[in-house]
């Protein structure tokens, strides 16, 4: 079988949808593998982080297949597969992992060391986490099939619930892990930097804690209009930069009790002008003494766009000392999503997340993915899905 196709980053900005290798049961280094399996890839959805790669924010090598947020049926498995079946509808983790090091033991996923050479942590399709190949593809393979894999109770009923479930492999899980780790529970007051599809889904999480009021902060109005209109209070950056009064104006005191990153590096301040550390330093100022904030989105140990040299290595000009000072807990990194997916799995198929609607998710072609590439860098306000069989109704 050699039908595959992927959406392949060919640099200067742009993907294009090419012919690729069907998958095979080994590693990126040509090992071979008993315990992985092979997908028909059901949906899989563009992600802000692929558009850090695209925009040359990255070192991502031209030619790369690009994809790490993937629901599939299982189509082949190893002779080391126990639990999954042909037939099985089941979501990917983004993350790559083996279930058998120290750091999979202790749940932290993202951190895997065994799934890539140069550092821990491992994700299909994506810029040093290992070279395993992406899932914006008509088939894919998965490693540790077993550990790794998400799968729904009924083939039928998840069909049925595609849209909401597709936002499980990563960007559902991000936003709940950014929210928790920021503290919210019953009653929190919370600001979500961002109104992109994970401060969505961070926003929808908060809810879903208990938080009383849940403000997104961002400059794009198509953007908050969506967000006004899911149910949570706009913050409007372009009116001024100072934040705590703009808090202040819907919970009548400048600081919130939880705040949640969902833009990464490549932070916009007021002047228009990137500012990478700009979020950080907000939420310092705006996060209660003994606060939490949740730091979902990107930041990178190399960024050859960079505007100032020292964050073209990952280093910015944070105002720490304010942070300490306040004695504020900040989470870092990529989202251990197996922590996470069973429990929204349950929420989604029991009526209580209504994901898709929250994120506005659009399906597309497998082979329209440029145009949803350059769509989602304009900014809509959209979440776009990949059709890649035209299982979702998109032919
Ligand atoms: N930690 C993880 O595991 C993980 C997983 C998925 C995504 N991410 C990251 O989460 C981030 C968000 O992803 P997305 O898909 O929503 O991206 P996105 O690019 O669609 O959204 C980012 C939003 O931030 C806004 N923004 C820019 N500067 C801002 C500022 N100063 N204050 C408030 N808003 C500002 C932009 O206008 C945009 O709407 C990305 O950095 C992505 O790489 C991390
Ligand atoms: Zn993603
Ligand atoms: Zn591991």
């Amino acid at each position: 079988m050699s039908d595959n196709r992927g959406v392949v980053y060919i640099g200067g900005g742009k993907v294009e949808v090419q012919d690729i290798a069907y998958p095979k049961m080994e590693t990126p280094n040509g090992k071979p593998i008993d315990h992985g399996v092979i997908l028909k890839v059901v949906s899989t959805n563009i992600c802000g982080s692929d558009q850090h790669m695209v925009r040359g924010r990255t070192t991502a090598p031209q030619g790369m297949v690009l994809g790490h947020e993937i629901t599939g049926e299982v189509i082949e498995k190893g002779s080391d597969v126990e639990f999954l079946n042909i037939g099985d509808i089941v979501s990917v983790p983004f993350n790559v992992a083996c279930g058998r090091c120290r750091t999979c033991k202790e749940g932290h996923t993202g951190l895997c060391l065994h799934v890539n050479d140069d550092r821990a942590g491992g994700a299909y399709g994506y810029v040093d986490m290992g070279g395993w190949v992406g899932g914006q593809a008509r088939y894919v393979m998965v490693p540790y099939a077993d550990f790794n894999l998400l799968k729904f109770p009924d083939r039928d009923q998840a069909m049925n619930q595609i849209r909401d479930l597709t936002m499980l492999s990563d960007i559902l899980p991000t936003g709940f892990h950014g929210a928790l780790k920021a503290g919210v529970g019953a009653g929190s007051t919370v600001y979500v930097a961002g109104a992109g599809p994970v401060g969505l889904a961070a926003a929808a999480s908060a809810r879903l804690l208990g938080a009383a009021v849940v403000m997104i902060g961002d400059f794009n109005r198509d953007r908050l209009e969506h967000a006004r209109k899911m149910g949570f209070e706009p913050i409007d950056l372009n009116n001024h930069d100072r934040l705590g009064e703009m808090i202040a104006a819907v919970v009548g005191e400048p600081s919130v009790d939880s705040a949640i990153d969902a833009v990464g590096f490549e932070a916009v301040g007021h002047s228009g002008k990137e500012q990478p550390a700009v979020v950080l330093n907000q939420m310092m100022d705006i996060t209660r003494e003994g606060g939490a904030i949740g730091i979902p989105g990107l930041y990178v140990t190399e960024d050859p766009g960079a505007a100032e040299k020292a964050a073209q290595t990952g280093s910015l000009s944070l105002r720490f000392g304010k942070g300490w000072a306040k004695g504020l807990s900040f989470h870092t990194g990529q989202t251990p999503v197996v922590q996470y997916n069973r429990q929204l799995m349950q929420a989604i198929l029991h009526g209580r997340l209504n994901i898709a609607e929250i994120v506005n998710a659009q399906v597309i072609s497998l082979e329209d993915a440029p145009q949803g590439y350059e769509q989602f860098d304009k900014g809509v306000a959209s979440k776009f899905v990949l059709d890649p069989h035209g299982m979702l109704g998109v032919a």
